[in-house]
């Protein structure tokens, strides 16, 4: 298992207005998949605006361990990559850190290889379910020995002579839509994935950047995806667009701290995405979409959001849930603040993402003076208005980046300071977001 420093505790107390511009950091997803394409291409890929959190970093050496030449000269990242089918078998453990979307697309683009490697990852990584992208990997003739429950450490032995697969997936999940697609690069013949529900549609769109044949049908089956096998890739200039995961943080930071006016640019609103900026905007939010263009094939906008005092509990529709499924925890955040509650059906993924996010964010919100009601797939909570969260209460983040943020967050307008246990994976997906919060007014401070 990879190491993990010592706890960060963090406070965050009641702030003056937040105002200014945010510009946060590269999208996450996409950064993961610009550099495993690119190290399935044979020639240099050159990336910018890459996310350069440790789950991107970890994925960066994994990628080397696989025989990819991976560097930054300046602010650009140059991949040279070994061409699909060219993996080489890593001489060690391959660690993905906090990353399952790092260790699940890897999975992938190694399952279709003739060799062997053994993932690991931290405590949170190693407890979180693999087997929803070891089953598909099987069809295409891959092993996988993990432990108990399907969890990592985990050996994958490659398939030999992949066969194409067609699989409907199970879950909601990109991850494992897309680790089917890395694994069906290298096998002869159509892969096919068929999705009940659209989820993040960002390797599509970037195979189809690479090269590759593939398409997409809404059919009465589902989302249908279909991948022609042994493409001819092309190396790539890729320019990362800012993370909307991120950029929710600040947003939802204004729209809760009294007086605040804050702009946060060029931020994808890629639909498959943009759910809770929608959401926001059903509860009453004063956010809008300023000069809406689009770049490199996605819509991309800069967000004003301010601070919005009569916010309103609504019911999220869960057929919504895919496009907003990392913004749960910091949405739970602005239903506290709201009046009435906001009630979010259709979510059972919540509870395996890096950590069970239904109760580490009930808890933490039951301790701040907020009522939380949940079931397995579902929950709800009782916003008390502006000016009437207690706060007051240290909230333990379980190695999860976005506990730790929202709960920073509600520290910002709950009327005690707010703690969390410990902060240091918020580097994970997001390393300057103290000093961004902080420029922009925040007081957030290590304790
Ligand atoms: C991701 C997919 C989502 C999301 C994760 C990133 C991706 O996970 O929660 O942060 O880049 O494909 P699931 O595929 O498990 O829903």
């Amino acid at each position: 298992m990879s190491g993990h420093g010592d706890p960060i505790p963090m406070t965050s107390r009641k702030c003056g207005p937040l105002n200014g511009e945010a510009h946060v950091p590269g999208d996450k997803s996409i950064s993961h998949r610009s550099l495993i394409l690119g190290a399935m291409t044979v020639g240099e890929t050159k990336v910018t605006g890459l996310l350069e959190g440790q789950d991107v970093l970890d994925t960066a050496k994994a990628m080397q361990a696989f025989g990819a030449q991976i560097e930054k000269i300046g602010d650009t990242w140059h991949v040279h990559g070994v061409g699909v089918g060219g993996f080489a078998e890593p001489d060690n453990v391959i660690d993905c850190g906090n990353s399952g979307t790092g260790v699940r697309l890897i999975m992938g683009a190694m399952a279709t290889c003739p060799i062997t490697a053994t993932f690991t990852g931290d405590a949170s990584l190693n407890k979180r379910p693999m087997a929803r992208v070891t089953d598909p990997l099987a069809l295409f003739g891959a092993k996988a020995y993990g432990r108990s429950g399907g969890r990592l450490p985990m050996t994958i032995i490659g398939a030999e002579n992949p066969v194409p697969v067609r699989y409907a997936t199970p879950v909601p999940s990109a991850q494992v839509k897309s680790a089917v697609l890395l694994a069906g690069l290298n096998a002869p013949g159509e892969t096919v994935v068929i999705e009940r529900e659209a989820t993040r549609d960002h390797s599509e769109r970037m195979l189809a950047g690479f090269g590759a044949t593939i398409s997409t049908e809404d059919t009465p089956e589902g989302h249908v995806i279909t991948l022609q096998g042994r493409p001819e890739f092309t190396p790539q200039t890729i320019i990362v667009p800012r993370d909307p995961s991120s950029a929710a943080f600040p947003v939802c930071a204004a729209l809760i701290t009294e007086g605040s006016d804050v702009l946060v640019p060029n931020i994808g609103l890629n639909p498959t995405r943009a759910g809770l900026f929608f959401t926001l905007q059903d509860m009453g939010a004063d956010l809008t979409f300023e000069n809406m263009r689009e770049e490199g094939g996605e819509p991309v906008a800069d967000l004003r959001a301010r601070f919005s005092p009569d916010l309103k509990g609504i019911e999220v529709p869960a057929e919504r849930a895919a496009s907003m499924i990392d913004e749960y925890p910091i949405l739970s955040v602005v239903a506290a603040f709201a009046e009435g509650k906001t009630h979010m059906p259709g979510v059972k993924e919540l509870r395996v993402k890096e950590s069970d996010r239904i109760d580490a964010m009930a808890r933490g919100l039951r301790g701040a003076g907020v009522r939380v009601d949940e079931g397995e797939d579902w929950w709800t909570v009782h916003g008390l208005g502006h000016g009437n969260v207690p706060g007051g209460f240290t909230a333990e983040t379980f190695l999860d980046h976005r506990i730790a943020m929202s709960f920073l967050i509600l520290g910002m307008a709950s009327n005690a300071a707010m703690s969390v246990d410990d902060g240091q994976p918020i580097a994970t997906s997001f390393p300057i977001f103290e000093s961004l919060m902080g420029a922009l007014g925040a007081q957030i401070e290590r304790t």
